[in-house]
């Protein structure tokens, strides 16, 4: 069994791709074996969904060789490989949002019974699925009723439901709750005991240390570093990735934040998921974070506030004025932005370039006379990317021919251009590598130094304690407390997030 153990089930060797005069991967050897999970990381543009993308067959490799139990394979496409026992959970999700959690589960592939779909038997085995991997989920709800986390695991049970032997997960758990991934990984655990193997991209470090019995780094398309995750450390496996190693994973906050300028009275909200009668000020130049639960209600407030989702009762002033608004663009044109949490939806615009979607928020500023001027764009995108460090060829570029993590960079350097005074960000730095993950706080600080107000939501609970200088916990829909970060702990929070469940 030992033996088996070592069993080498995929080999890649030699593997190139380039998209036009970008080398995106360049000779690239992986191995992975049997029953185990292989870590895959890398900072954002180095290859990772490229790579497993030429493997699954939505690309086509330029060079090299893939075995797959020993045999030279090359699939046409996804369903070929999905047919020949390899399946993948893209990093962007993919589905029907109109149709149903059944629907999407046996797109291009319904079972059929004299020649009509048998709806019947998609019901039984959907049900027997999602019963195995021990989730509730409604199977007759059309996916745009679905929170991001639970159509995310919809995805993984279908790639599950292939019975294959090797899952690629491209970031599966940025967005689900701690409960969620604790579940995925006890699934990835008996999937493991059947012999199944699992290539999982992650950019945070204790899920890797938790899941991976070997860990491979993607650096500007080189594979720079394979070996098992008991034979390196945190440390190794940063430097491995950025080319340097990296002392502090957060800079001083050392702004100074002023007079209140911003005040939410007794907010709540018409429509589930509700607030109930929240109430906080928060201050010019002040960097203040919103933690809670997934669910406690943290987006919803972000989006009351920003006009996008229905008052019940309350009022927000800025600047001593009433700014109960309506519609994002009343925010907009008083001076707000808002960066959601799920990019693809509503953040991008995927079918336009870089420059495009850089400038779309704020059109008035490019205009020569009443035209636009398209070097005025060119010139503002040219200097978005310098600021974010966005990995591209230039402006001109599609959006969609970024990576995940590089689309983000893109949508902060929109929201910049427009110099908000009060910038509100959902999980700013999900899907984001470590290095641009450090250029991001350094951003929100300088922000902040410059006077401008900043409420940010954040999960995870490091990120909240290293880049606010207040938090608001919040707890089922309602502010449990309010804290300095400097004087408070990871305990407080956590009791705090429960106090109202
Ligand atoms: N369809 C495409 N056309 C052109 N260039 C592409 C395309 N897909 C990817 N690229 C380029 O390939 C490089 C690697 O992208 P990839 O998506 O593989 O990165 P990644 O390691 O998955 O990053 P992330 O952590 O941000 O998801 C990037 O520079 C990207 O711009
Ligand atoms: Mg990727």
């Amino acid at each position: 069994m030992a033996e088996q153990k070592d069993d080498i089930v995929l080999s890649i060797r030699g593997m190139c791709k380039s998209f036009g005069r970008n080398r995106v991967l360049d000779h690239i050897n992986l191995d992975v074996r049997r029953g185990t999970v292989m870590g895959l990381m890398g900072e954002n543009g180095a290859g990772k969904s490229t790579m497993m993308k030429c493997l699954f067959g939505t690309y086509q490799k330029d060079e090299g060789e893939i075995y797959l139990n020993g045999r030279d394979v090359n699939f046409s496409g996804p369903k070929d490989a999905l047919e020949n026992g390899v399946a993948m959970v893209h990093q962007e999700l993919n589905q029907c949002l109109e149709r149903n959690v059944t629907d999407n589960l046996f797109l291009g592939r319904y079972p059929v019974n004299h020649g009509v779909v048998d709806e019947g038997k998609m019901k039984k085995e959907a049900r027997e699925l999602f019963r195995k991997l021990g989730m509730t989920v409604d199977l007759d709800q059309p996916m745009r009723k679905m929170s991001v986390s639970q159509r995310q695991m919809c995805e993984i049970a279908k790639a599950i439901s292939y019975n294959s032997q090797i899952i690629v997960l491209d970031e599966p758990t940025s967005s689900l709750t701690v409960r969620e991934v604790s579940k995925l990984f006890d699934m990835m655990r008996m999937l493991k005991a059947q012999g199944i193997s699992l290539i999982y991209i992650s950019h945070k470090m204790d899920e890797i240390f938790e899941i991976c019995d070997d860990v491979a780094v993607l650096r500007d398309g080189h594979m720079v570093m394979s070996k098992p995750t008991k034979e390196t450390n945190m440390n190794e496996l940063v430097a491995a990735m950025v080319g340097r190693s990296l002392d502090n994973r957060f800079p001083p906050v050392d702004n100074t934040p002023g007079e209140p300028i911003l005040s939410i009275q007794h907010l709540s909200t018409k429509f589930a998921p509700h607030l109930q009668d929240i109430t906080f000020d928060v201050k010019k130049g002040e960097i203040f974070g919103l933690y809670g639960l997934v669910g406690a209600g943290r987006t919803e407030l972000l989006e009351t506030i920003f006009g996008v989702r229905t008052r019940a009762s309350g009022r927000v002033y800025f600047r001593n004025r009433l700014m109960n608004f309506n519609s994002a663009k009343e925010a907009i044109d008083h001076g707000f932005a808002l960066i959601t949490e799920e990019r693809k939806a509503n953040g991008l615009f995927l079918k336009g370039d870089l420059t495009f979607n850089t400038t779309i928020a704020n059109m008035n500023h490019y205009k020569q006379g009443i035209a636009l001027s398209e070097p005025k764009m060119v010139r503002a995108t040219s200097q978005e990317i310098k600021t974010m460090h966005t990995k591209c060829m230039g402006p001109e570029d599609m959006i969609s021919s970024l990576s995940g993590g590089n689309q983000q960079k893109v949508i902060f350097g929109k929201w910049l251009e427009r110099e908000p005074d009060i910038f509100m960000m959902d999980e700013p730095t999900r899907g984001i590598d470590v290095g641009a993950k450090y250029e991001i706080y350094e951003l929100i600080i300088q922000m902040a130094k410059q006077g401008k107000t900043i409420i940010v939501v954040s999960s995870e609970m490091p990120e909240i304690l290293g880049i606010t200088n207040r938090i608001g916990v919040m707890s089922n829909g309602r502010l449990a407390g309010i804290v300095n970060t400097k004087e408070t702990s990871q305990d407080e929070l956590l009791r705090l997030s429960a106090k109202y469940l």
